[in-house]
């Protein structure tokens, strides 16, 4: 399995352990696949699978390379680049924590645990001593924050399941777009197809069949039927959104990541879709292959996130690119305290060039936004003063 003729140019070749890892991952898919009616694995399962089977999957068995560093980074998050970044969230932490009277933060898919290590402190720093919850989905990188977290000194409590209610302020950073996607395909006769995989001999394959009725609804009132056109939606984001209403009673969430309302999101350019996947800073779109070793994503589709806060009976309280949020936060105000007389000259370049990177609109500065929902709060909140784009949803 795996042929060579799929492999995407210039990727990395695999050391043994990972040939081992991905053969073992291939094998577990190969009878989940068989075992799937009519051989047909929709691939939102093959992508729950590939990142979150239990000691397989990317997310879960110790695989995950968060970080610059090559040549075994897989990708680098913004709380990865620069405290910077968390200590600017932190200064809109505080004004949600301050208007839902609560001290509690509670961040979804903390990763290596790089957010928490950075606003914690920022918020000590403004005399807010808070709690501070995470809910990560993977084991293996629980068991990695709490490690990291500990040498920080930080402390953080793990929660294994969904609060029944809570009060305060929700982050996740670059967690709706590992979410697992539904992939649809536009035939030439106008219906929707819905893609998934299926075993070839002794390889996977695409294969596709009629969409259900729900999803082929669903789709017909997000965008024409353009033959040919394949792309992807996120049911499971979009119900993640939706529950929050059921247990957030007061505060605010921010959603951070990279994507584009639904016009755009379902432009007739783009028609291949979104879909990405991330193998020691390679990124290409061949989500079959290296299963357990690579990363996949989907950008998210933020109207389809802000219907799903309304739907939950939540309020969308702004909408802006990850540059205008870190601006209107101050990030230039603290870029420029943490590069006064006395800091290491190396040390500031390294900040000035990751601020850089989260403001360009090259890099992250365009293409990742924040959406701000949430329920009993007014706003504007600090990161959407200017530049609020809650109109292009
Ligand atoms: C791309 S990583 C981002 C990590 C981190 N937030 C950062 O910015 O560096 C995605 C994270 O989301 C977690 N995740 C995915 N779905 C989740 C869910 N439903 N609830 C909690 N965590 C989830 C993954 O295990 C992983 O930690």
């Amino acid at each position: 399995m795996n042929p060579a003729s799929r492999l995407p140019a210039g990727l990395p070749a695999l050391d043994d352990a990972s040939t081992a890892h991905a053969q073992a991952m291939r094998d577990y898919l190969a009878r989940q696949v068989q075992q799937s009616e009519h051989g047909f694995m929709p691939f939102e399962h093959w992508m729950r699978l590939a990142l979150y089977a239990p000691g397989l999957g990317y997310y879960a068995a110790g695989n995950t390379k968060f970080g610059a560093g090559m040549p075994t980074g897989d990708f680098t998050t913004a709380p990865e680049l620069t405290p910077l970044f968390g200590k600017t969230l932190a200064r809109q932490v505080a004004e949600i924590l301050e208007r839902s009277g609560s001290d509690t933060i509670l961040e979804f898919g903390a990763g290596s645990g790089a957010l928490a290590a950075s606003i914690l402190p920022a918020l000590a720093d403004m005399g807010i001593s808070a709690r501070y919850l995470i809910l990560e989905v993977s084991a293996d990188l629980r068991a990695r924050q709490q490690e990291r977290l500990a040498d920080h000194g930080v402390t953080v409590t793990w929660l294994d399941a969904l609060p029944e209610d809570f009060s305060g302020c929700i982050l996740a950073n670059e967690v709706l777009d590992a979410m697992p996607a539904t992939l649809f395909r536009w035939d030439e006769a106008g219906a929707l197809q819905e893609l998934g995989v299926r075993l070839e001999e002794t390889d996977f394959a695409w294969t596709e069949r009629p969409a259900p009725a729900e999803l082929a609804d669903i789709m017909s009132q997000r965008m024409p039927p353009l033959p040919g056109y394949r792309s992807e939606l996120n049911l499971q984001a979009e119900a993640w959104v939706r529950q929050m209403g059921a247990w957030l009673s007061k505060g605010a969430a921010l959603l951070l990541d990279y994507g584009f309302p639904q016009a755009e999101y379902y432009h007739p350019q783009r028609a291949e879709g979104t879909l990405m996947c991330h193998f020691r800073h390679h990124a290409h779109a061949e989500p079959l292959i290296h299963p357990g070793l690579q990363d996949i994503t989907a950008h998210v589709d933020f109207t389809a996130m802000a219907d799903a806060a309304l739907a939950g009976g939540l309020d969308v309280l702004g909408y802006t690119s990850q540059a205008r949020f870190l601006m209107n936060a101050g990030l230039p105000e603290l870029l420029v305290a943490s590069t006064r007389n006395g800091t290491d000259p190396a040390a500031a370049g390294r900040a000035m060039s990751a601020v850089q990177k989260l403001l360009s609109e090259a890099e992250m500065g365009e293409l990742f936004k924040v959406l701000a929902i949430g329920r009993g709060i007014d706003a504007p909140l600090m990161g959407f003063t200017r530049g609020d784009r809650r109109d292009r949803l």
